[in-house]
This record gives structure tokens, sequence and C-alpha cells, in this order.
């Protein structure tokens, strides 16, 4: 007999046949001369039928919710059954008999995030990170045909790269060093062999803010390469985002769909994407928010005011020097303007953050010591200015904040199976 998967069923290719599913008893419904067991394995569930008298009664009436077991039946067509299949059960073996489950709808959801080593067996965590894994591979998939060269940076690093108030400090041995806020600085590095380069991998951020989009660590998509200038990192994004939209609309429309997720926004994601400047979104958030003058950082409030003015992905660049990172290319001409530049998508706001970055040694400099930060600590970044410097642009994308914004969570825990935050560390 064969061993399937539960979504072989439910596609219809089992049908007749008698076959062994294992999986974990998701739900369990109780008759005089029927049990229902809902079981559920890694790509489904489907509705297993023991009738009393069957050699399965036994072990069906023992078996608890989130038990381990081997169940052997007949599958067919029911179309009153979830899925529309079901299986028969001839025979049940339990392989790890589960104690009460503690998670159940009439726990808080305080409670169920104490629980994230159980919760996430549930349904919707189980297609969050299915949708969270297939996003990871579009992403790469364009880079990789954009001729993109994937690389490892390190997370324990030496100096900030975004500023001192968001960095996490650790003790290595008898130093003091800092968990990574953004693997930028690295990925400069590597261009000068590799040319065109990406990570993906973790970044911390010591924020307090409790946000719907705010982690202390997360997963930061960073991409980096020479020869280039804002336009080309806009159209870059741009043509990033709309494959990873277009393939999710394709790839992922089971799993939005089962998540109640609205799909239809992402096959509106096309390039050209809306752009404005700073000085365009100042004045148009000024009628909503008459204190904000130019100089000043938008806000979440800010950002999602405008976000639903386009009601779609778009583009905020040439921000305030003042506001920005040591390392942002500023206007020769207008140097109190950094050629950086922001997507933003509706109700979360900024999801990428990327720009132009000083190429000049003699700027990079005099921007490192306005900003008090120590020349010292950043001569290894000086030292790629001062061997065969380039103009080069680069960006960092929060993959939570993008799969939030995509799945509609309720909140950006939820795109990430093991949620850092201020509060949340365990497991
Ligand atoms: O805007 P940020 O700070 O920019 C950088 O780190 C650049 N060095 C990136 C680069 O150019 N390579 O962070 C980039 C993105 C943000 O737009 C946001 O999506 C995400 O990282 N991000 C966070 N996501 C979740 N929780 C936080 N606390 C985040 N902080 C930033
Ligand atoms: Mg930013």
């Amino acid at each position: 007999m064969a061993t399937v998967k539960i979504q072989e069923i439910l596609d219809g290719c089992c049908e007749g046949k008698r076959v062994s599913v294992r999986g974990w008893v998701y739900r369990k419904r109780e008759g005089k001369e029927l049990i229902f067991l809902l079981l559920r394995d890694s790509t489904g569930v489907i509705q297993c039928t023991t009738k009393k008298g069957s050699p399965a009664w036994n072990e069906a009436e023992r078996a608890t919710i989130e038990s381990s077991i081997v169940l052997e039946g007949t599958a067919k067509q029911d179309k009153r059954a979830p899925g529309g299949y079901e299986l028969s059960a001839s025979n049940i073996r339990i392989i790890g008999l589960a104690e009460v489950f503690p998670i159940s709808k009439d726990k808080s959801e305080e409670f169920i995030r104490d629980m994230r080593h159980l919760w996430l067996r549930s349904r919707k965590m189980n297609l969050v990170m299915k949708v969270r894994a297939d996003v990871l591979e579009f992403a790469r998939e364009y880079l990789k045909r954009q001729d993109f060269i994937e690389v490892s940076p390190p997370m324990f690093i030496s100096a900030a790269v975004e500023g001192g108030s968001t960095l996490f400090g650790l003790k290595y041995f008898d130093q003091d060093l800092y968990l990574t806020q953004s693997s930028q600085l690295y990925l400069e590095i590597l261009i000068y062999s590799l040319q065109n380069v990406y990570c993906i991998a973790p970044s911390f951020r010591a924020e307090k803010s409790r946000t719907i989009r705010h982690l202390t660590e997360y997963w930061h998509l960073e991409g980096e390469w020479p020869f280039a200038d804002m336009n080309d990192l806009m159209v870059f994004e741009e043509g990033l985002m709309t494959h990873v939209c277009q393939s999710a609309t394709y790839k992922c429309k089971k799993q939005f769909q089962e998540l109640g997720a609205d799909i239809s926004k992402l096959a509106q994601v096309k390039p050209p994407f809306p752009r404005i400047t700073y000085n365009e979104a100042i004045e148009k958030l000024k009628p909503k928010n008459p204190t904000l003058k130019w100089g000043d950082d938008l806000g979440y409030e800010d950002e999602k005011a405008l976000a639903e003015e386009f009601n779609k992905p778009f583009f905020v660049y040439d921000y305030p020097t003042a506001i920005k990172a040591f390392y942002c290319k500023t206007y020769p001409e207008k140097p109190e303007v950094a050629m950086s530049v922001d997507m933003m998508v509706p109700r979360i706001g900024e999801i990428s953050t990327g720009g132009a970055r000083e190429d000049n040694k003699e700027i990079l400099t005099k921007r490192i010591r306005e900003m008090g930060l120590k020349e010292g600590d950043y001569e290894w970044y000086l030292d790629l200015r001062r061997y065969g410097t380039v103009p080069h642009v680069g960006f960092g994308m929060g993959v939570e904040r993008l799969l939030t914004w995509m799945l509609d969570l309720e909140n950006i825990i939820d795109s990430i199976p093991f949620p850092r935050t201020t509060r949340r560390f365990y497991p």
C-alpha cells in the first residue's frame, strides 16, 4: 500500500485506492457509530471516518488531538468533507499519544504567543511559512536572473551601520562587539570582487518601538552593485517587487485563499511604481500633519497616510541628509539632500531603504566626523574609497514587512516563526 501525502488525496490522485497517510490529529468529533478524525500533515488536512466495528475503532477512540498516527484507508470523493475528499479508515496506529493539547479556540492571544512552539503547527502558521519560503525563492530567482551572487556576511560586527541608538552590544570574549543592523557595509566590500551581490540574513535592532512593523531580529534582503545610479536602483527594486508579487499570484493562490488574504493587490504590482520626492511627500502630508516641516523624518502615521493615497507600492526619494546615515551620497550642488529612497506599501509604510553610497573619500571622512563616529572604526570602509572607488547603489528590504503586507497580517510577528520583539524571545 502506498504512503501518500494528504495533498495527493485532495488533488484527486488516489480516488478509490487504499492508501496510508502519516500525520497528526487536528480535530476530532465522536458519534455513537462514527468517529471523524481530521488528520493533518505538512501538505494539508483530510477528514478520516471510522465506523463502529472497524478494526480501526479502538485506536480512533483512543487518539487525542495532536497525537501522531499512521492511518490506512480508502480514499473517496465526498462533497460534504472539507477539501472534497475523505478517507474511510481501516487501520490506525498511534505513534505518539498526545497529552491534552494546551491550545484551543478559547485561549487568549497572549497564551497562544507563549505557546509558539506548538502554535507553529496551526494551519495559519503552516501556510504563512510556506509563502515565506516561496517569497524568498522568488526573490532569489529574480536576483539570480539579474546576475547577482549570494554572499554570506558576518553578524558579529565592530562598528555601527545605522547609528548607535539601535545597536545591540555584546561581550565577545573580553571585547565589546555588536550584532549587525545591516549587512550593507560588507556587501560594499564584496562588490569590488563580485560586482552584483546580495544576501538574505538576520539584522538586529534594539528598538523599543512596539508597532505592528517592528522586530528586534528580522531577515534582511540586501543588494549592492557598482556602476549604477538612483534610477537604476529604483528600476531594479520595482523589478524585484514585481517578480515576487506576480510569482505569488500564480504560485501561492491556495495559501492566500485559505489565509483569507487579498491576492488581487499583488496582481496590480507592475512597473513603473509612482515616485515622489521627500519635498512632495511633505507638501502632501502638511494638511494632515500641520507640524510636519522640511527636515523631519517621516513617522509611521505619515507613511501610512501617504500610502493610503497610492494604495500600491511607491517610492519616496531625496531625503534630507541630516536624517540619513553617514554613508549616503549627497548631491554636490545641494549637500543637504541625500540620494536615498524608501519603498512604501499600504498599511505598513516603509519596506525598504536604499540609495547611492558616498564614493568620495574626503566627503565620506567629513560625514563620519560630523556624525560623531570614530574614523578609526571605519578604516576598512574608507579603504574601499582609496582603492578603485566606484559609484554604487544598494538597498535593504525587510522580509517580514514585505510578508506582512502581502499576506494582510495584523502584526509582523506572524510573518516569522520565532519572533523576537522587546518582550518576546521564548521559545
Ligand atoms: O531602513 P533601514 O534601517 O536601512 C538599512 O539598514 C540599510 N543599510 C539597508 C541597505 O541599504 N542595505 O532598514 C532597511 C529595512 C527597512 O526598510 C525595513 O523594511 C526593515 O529593514 N527594518 C525592519 N524590519 C522589522 N523590524 C525592524 N525593527 C526593522 N528595522 C528595519
Ligand atoms: Mg529606512
